[in-house]
């Protein structure tokens, strides 16, 4: 059996100011992940592919798939890349723990996880660039839009400091930070929040530049905090951060709730993240106040508490 895993994402400031050319940060978050399995099938003719995923259903040949189907699209795309290998027949097996439409990554780990699999599968080496690059195709699917953080942070498996379209700079991390995301529970689709950002940009292009620019300070003063191993100038970081999201409009009450139980209860600072209407919020803690600020979430009507950490 081939295996190939793919680890969750957080974006820990800039989410959406990133689709407009402002600096980003995400961290991949190991302790969820998607997973592909690839083995000979035992039924089926050789070239047939046959995908069992629980977003799917029943196990169905890739052959049926329409090509707007993100599994469907990461199989062809990465066939293609590798040149399209004859095969058996194989089973494509996918499993996930990463929460879907929660800002989580869950799309792009499944297609890293996919391309990996299959290209280990064909002992295919592929880079985490081309990875990336896969992933990229099918995150086009979900909005049109993608400013490729998702795939980026996912394919390469650490700690990114990202700007779209631009080389990945090597980002060293001066300490230990420790983080609490909080799920609302509330599943919300990217491409609605990144909908609804573009809309407000088109009408009011002067403020929104405003917002991305200031967005975009906060990520750099963040990033030396990160390099400097400052858990609390990070935490007001994302603080501020959120208080954009908010003016942007994309957060919603109950991220609201969750970073302000979070900073009541000691946190350094919380925001939202990701595409934002629902999905998490992450908090960064220090270690001894980890306790309380989860029990603060749950309070706060946090449906899971996820702790994650980032080291040098
Ligand atoms: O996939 P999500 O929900 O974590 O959001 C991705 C971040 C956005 O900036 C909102 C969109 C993008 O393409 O960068």
């Amino acid at each position: 059996m081939t295996t190939a895993c793919a680890p969750g994402k957080i974006i820990l400031l800039g989410e959406h100011a990133v689709v407009y050319g402002r600096p980003a940060l995400a961290l991949p978050v190991r302790q969820i992940r998607a997973c592909a399995h690839v083995n000979p099938a035992e039924i089926g003719s050789p070239g047939q592919i046959q995908v069992r995923a629980p977003s799917l259903g029943p196990p169905v040949w890739l052959e049926e798939l329409p090509d707007d189907n993100p599994l469907a699209a990461i199989c062809r795309a990465t066939l293609r890349h590798l040149g399209h290998p004859n095969h058996p027949p194989l089973l494509l097996e996918i499993e996930s723990t990463i929460p879907m439409a929660s800002g989580l990554g869950s799309s792009a780990a499944v297609s890293v996880a996919v391309a990996k699999g299959l290209a280990a599968y064909f002992e295919v080496d592929v880079s985490a660039d081309e990875l990336s690059d896969l992933a990229f195709q099918v995150e086009r699917l979900h909005h049109g839009t993608p400013s490729g953080i998702d795939n980026t942070v996912i394919a390469h498996d650490r700690p990114v400091y990202f700007v779209r379209d631009q080389a990945l700079e090597p980002l060293a991390i001066g300490g230990t930070f420790h983080f609490l995301i909080g799920d609302t529970g509330i599943a919300a689709p990217t491409a609605e929040a990144v909908a609804e950002v573009r809309s407000g940009w088109q009408d009011s292009r002067g403020e929104f530049e405003a917002l991305f620019d200031t967005i975009g300070d906060l990520v750099v003063a963040a990033r030396n905090a990160l390099i400097h191993g400052d858990p609390a100038a990070l935490g007001s970081l994302m603080s501020q951060n959120h208080d954009l999201l908010v003016a942007l409009g994309v957060s919603c009450p109950e991220l609201d709730q969750l970073a302000e139980a979070a900073c009541a209860a000691g946190a350094f600072g919380a925001k939202m993240s990701g595409g934002g209407k629902g999905g998490n919020m992450i908090a960064a803690v220090s270690a001894d106040k980890a306790d309380l600020v989860d029990a603060a979430l749950r309070r706060a009507g946090a449906v899971t508490v996820l702790p994650t950490e980032v080291a040098p």
